[in-house]
C-alpha cells in the first residue's frame, strides 16, 4: 500500500549517515516528534534561515491564480510534438536520490559529487538526470520563502555542470513534508500552516525566475508524490504553480504526476490545464512488499526474503504500466515513469528479475524512465568501490 511510504527517508550506505538519526528511523513513528525538534544532523539545524529583507507579504492564494480550465482532450489539446520528442528522448535516466532531496546535503551521507557528475552526459551512462531538491527547508519560514542564496547557488552549479555534460535535467520541489501534511523529518524545520501553499508558490516564482534562460534540456516537475493533505488541492495548486512558471518559462516542458505518491491509480482524478507543454508522469514501486523489504522508512517494515517476479506480480506491474500508458493516450501526452527501483536489502537475483521485466514493460510501452537512485540505498552506483553494481547496471543500462 502506497499510504504507508515515505514517512521518513532511507539511510544512505556510507558510514556519514548518523547513528541517532538511524535510532529516530528505528523508532518509528513514534520518534517523529522528537527526532523532528532535535535533529542530530549536524549540518541541518532545523530551524528556518533568517529572512532577506523586506520581501513584499505574499497577498493569500489570490496573488497565484490558477490558469484557466480548458478542454484536455479534443482538437488542439495534448502535448505539442516537440515535448513528446523531449521526453521520448530522456529515454533510460538516473535519479540523483538522497543528495538535495535530504535535508541538507549531505545529511542523508550523499553530495552532488564531481565523480558523479561525470558518470553521465557525453561519454556516461545516461544523458538523462532527475534531481529531486529539498528546496523547501533552503528558505524563510515565511510566506515569501526567500530561498538562501548559498543553497540556491549550490543546485544551480550542480544543473549547470550537468547541462553542459549533455544532460537533460529535470528539477524537481522534492519532500516539503507540511505540504503533504506528514511529521517532519529530522533537521527540517516547521513553519506556520497559513503559510505552506504560498511557500510553494513563492518557491517555484524564485526557481522558474532563477532558471529561465536554460535551455530545453532543462525541464521542471512540479512536486514529487503529491499524497495525504494534497489529495484534494492538488488539481488546484498545479495549475497555480504552473502559471507561476509560464511566466517567465512559456514552453519549458513541465512535468505533473497523479496524487497517492504518484501513482497510476489516481491519474484519473488528475486534472491538468490546457498547456501543450505539459507532461505526464508516474511512479512504480509494486510489488511494494518485494521493493521496500527491509525499508526502515516504511512501518511497519516489511519483511525480508520477498522474491520477484511471480505471474501474480508481474501482473500486477504491467497493469499499472497499462494504467498509465491508456491515460497517456487518452490526453496526448508523454508519460515518464520518474522513480521506480527495489531496495539493496531485496534478494540480487530478484532485483535483476524486477528491473528487467520494468524495463522492457516501459520500454514496450514509450516511457522513458529514470531509476531509482544513482548511489544509495537502491543504487546502481557503488560509491565505496566507485564501480557500477554490474548485474544491476546490466540490467537497467545494458545492450
Ligand atoms: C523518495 C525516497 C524514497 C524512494 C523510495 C522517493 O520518492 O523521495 O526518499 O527512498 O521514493 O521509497
Amino acid at each position: 500500500m502506497k499510504t504507508e511510504r515515505h514517512l521518513a527517508t532511507p539511510p544512505a550506505p556510507t558510514a556519514d549517515f548518523k547513528p541517532a538519526r538511524r535510532a529516530c528511523l528505528a523508532a518509528l513513528p513514534l520518534f517523529l516528534a522528537g527526532c523532528a525538534a532535535g535533529s542530530d544532523v549536524s549540518d541541518g539545524a532545523a530551524t528556518a534561515p533568517a529572512a532577506a529583507p523586506a520581501p513584499a507579504p505574499a497577498a493569500g492564494l489570490s496573488a497565484y491564480p490558477p490558469l484557466p480550465a480548458g478542454p484536455e482532450t479534443g482538437p488542439g489539446s495534448g502535448a505539442a510534438p516537440a515535448v513528446f520528442q523531449q521526453v521520448l528522448g530522456l529515454g533510460r535516466g538516473i535519479n540523483f536520490g538522497n543528495i538535495f532531496d535530504a535535508p541538507r546535503e549531505g545529511a542523508w551521507g550523499l553530495r552532488a559529487e564531481d565523480e558523479f557528475i561525470n558518470l553521465v552526459g557525453e561519454g556516461g551512462f545516461t544523458r538523462s538526470v532527475r534531481l529531486p531538491v529539498r528546496w523547501s527547508n533552503h528558505a524563510s519560514a515565511d510566506a515569501a520563502a526567500r530561498i538562501d542564496p548559498a543553497s540556491m547557488a549550490r543546485v544551480e552549479h550542480t544543473v549547470d555542470r550537468l547541462l553542459a555534460r549533455g544532460a537533460s535535467v529535470l528539477l524537481n520541489l522534492h519532500h516539503y513534508r507540511q505540504f503533504d501534511g506528514d511529521p517532519l523529518d529530522p533537521g527540517e524545520f516547521a513553519v506556520d500552516p497559513a503559510v505552506v501553499d504560498l511557500r510553494f508558490l513563492a518557491l517555484w516564482q524564485q526557481i522558474a525566475e532563477r532558471f529561465a534562460n536554460r535551455g530545453p534540456a532543462l525541464m521542471f516537475e512540479i512536486y514529487n508524490e503529491p499524497h495525504g493533505r494534497l489529495e484534494p488541492l492538488w488539481n488546484d495548486l498545479l495549475s497555480r504553480a504552473l502559471r507561476v512558471i509560464r511566466q517567465r518559462n512559456p514552453e519549458r516542458v513541465v512535468v505533473v504526476g497523479p496524487t497517492e505518491w504518484n501513482s497510476a491509480k489516481a491519474l484519473p482524478r488528475l486534472v491538468l490545464p490546457p498547456d501543450r507543454h505539459v507532461a505526464l508522469t508516474v511512479h512504480h514501486y509494486e510489488p511494494f512488499a518485494f521493493t521496500h523489504q527491509g525499508a526502515e522508512w516504511v512501518q511497519p517494515m516489511k519483511p525480508l526474503g520477498a522474491e520477484c517476479c511471480s505471474p501474480a506480480q508481474q501482473a500486477e506491474m504491467l497493469a499499472l504500466l497499462d494504467m498509465a500508458a491508456a491515460d497517456a493516450q487518452r490526453r496526448q501526452r508523454p508519460m515518464l515513469v520518474g522513480e521506480f527501483g527495489a531496495y539493496s536489502k531485496a534478494p540480487l537475483a530478484s532485483r535483476v528479475a524486477y528491473l528487467r521485466l520494468m524495463r522492457s514493460a516501459m520500454e514496450a510501452r514509450q516511457m522513458p524512465w529514470m531509476y531509482w537512485e544513482l548511489a544509495s540505498g537502491f543504487g546502481v552506483y557503488d560509491p565505496m568501490a566507485r564501480r557500477m553494481r554490474p548485474e544491476l547496471f546490466e540490467a537497467l543500462y545494458g545492450r
